[in-house]
């Protein structure tokens, strides 16, 4: 165990608890809601992985869509803190802005290449998926080049199931022959796996279309990647070069169902987003009384109603009005949301009047079926990967690093 490993858990074992971590938040921020990102759970799954990782597999961090929605260049820090060796990401533009930022390891991007991106992938030394070569065929070979004179860096995907993007596995051959002539260096060849969690065989059949397409070029200084936070929980080709997680970095289960979620949850893995507020204002109501737009819920006895600010503009879906519950971070109870999620707001039933510490978690850090990001997926048929990465700009960040608060990302102020 290195000193920084001891220096981080000694910090921990001190840590205030997340609680009021959430009110010193608040009370820092001067509002009334916020994200909250626990970049120490991130690094605690970047162990985990490494633990689901063969002792010679490397991990390639997938942070595309602004590390699914917990900040890019926070979750790259700890990924990097951690040796993660290689990043990927979607698009030529979020290469492009790590790039800026001086993030210096090998950058796949996942996204198909169009040829007018080809100069930005050169110029920012990015290596693009190739599912053909047409992208490349139009340019002059000698150009294909990074500025430091190096040849161009491609990844070859391979469908094997998938059936989205990706070469398939016959036509390989004449696309590394076409390749070789563009004088393309070859970085890696990778797949990606379609079943769930749950439903390991269909991913293995993959990984043994992937192992046979790509036996022939075993001998070549190339690397091969195929799991995924599915295929990590799963064990399946968890022991080549690399294994390439996204939802796991920020603890979010790849599937919703009950028994995917569970699998996930076994592994050790702790989601790292939460979405915390502070009641901006509480009543107590008679029965009858129909609350928020078109009175869809009605009092049925003297009841305890208080706002929350935050609503469908932040991120919070419109159907979880009357369906929905917040967690009140104090005792873990829920209370339910009554009435419409609207714009700016909602509105919870309480036992009692909120105390005056209270903080209620919107999206809570842990599997909670009602509150946490991949309960509220199952509720909305949603992916669990769309719960944190829907969230506008407009409530402000806060990340905890070392069990205290360590950057602040002020509302409509940053980019995610
Ligand atoms: C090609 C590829 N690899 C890896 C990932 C990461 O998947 P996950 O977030 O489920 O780990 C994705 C996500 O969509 C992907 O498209």
């Amino acid at each position: 165990m290195t000193g920084g490993v001891c220096i981080m858990e000694e910090a921990q074992q001190k840590a205030v608890p997340p609680s009021v971590l959430a009110s010193q938040a608040l009370q820092q921020l001067r509002q009334p809601s916020c994200i909250l990102v626990n970049l120490d759970a991130v690094r605690h799954n970047v162990r985990v992985l490494k633990g689901l990782a063969g002792s010679n597999t490397g991990i390639m961090g997938v942070v595309k869509g602004s590390a699914y929605g917990s900040g890019l260049l926070p979750v790259v820090e700890v990924l990097l803190e951690e040796g993660v060796q290689e990043l990927s990401v979607a698009t030529v533009g979020e290469g492009i802005h790590l790039r800026r930022q001086n993030v210096q390891v090998p950058i796949t991007v996942l996204g198909n290449l169009l040829q007018f991106e080809v100069e930005d992938v050169l110029k920012h030394n990015l290596i693009p998926t190739i599912s053909w070569a047409s992208p490349l065929t139009a340019e002059p070979t000698d150009s294909l080049k990074y500025p430091d004179g190096s040849r161009l860096r491609v990844a070859i995907n391979i469908d094997t199931g998938m059936s989205r993007y990706g070469v398939q596995p016959q036509d390989l051959p004449a696309l590394v022959t076409t390749l070789d002539n563009l004088n393309v260096t070859i970085a890696s060849m990778y797949t990606h796996f379609q079943a769930a969690i749950n439903e390991p065989e269909k991913n293995k059949k993959q990984l043994d279309m992937f192992l046979e397409a790509t036996e022939p070029y075993k001998l070549r200084p190339l690397t091969r990647h195929v799991a995924a936070t599915t295929g990590c929980v799963q064990g399946i080709g968890t022991n080549l070069d690399f294994i390439r997680p996204g939802g796991a970095i920020t603890g979010l289960s790849s599937g919703s169902d009950e028994e995917s979620a569970g699998l996930f949850a076994k592994c050790g893995f702790r989601p790292a987003l939460s979405v915390v507020a502070r009641p901006t204002f509480f009543k107590q109501l008679p029965p009858g009384r129909g609350i928020g737009y078109d009175a869809t819920y009605q009092t049925t006895t003297d009841e305890w109603i208080a706002n929350l600010t935050t609503g469908w503009s932040d991120g919070f879906s419109r159907r979880l009005s009357n369906t929905g519950a917040v967690k009140r971070v104090k005792t873990g109870e829920l209370c339910p949301i009554v009435g419409r999620v609207s714009m700016d707001s909602i509105t919870i039933r309480l036992p009692e009047a909120p105390a005056e510490d209270d903080v209620f978690q919107v999206i809570s850090d842990d599997f909670d079926e009602n509150t946490s990001a991949v309960g509220l997926a199952r509720i909305l048929e949603a992916a669990v990967y769309e719960m944190p990465g829907n969230w506008s700009t407009r409530l402000s960040r806060v990340y905890i690093k070392n069990g205290s608060i360590a950057k602040v990302y002020h509302s409509l102020d940053y980019t995610c």
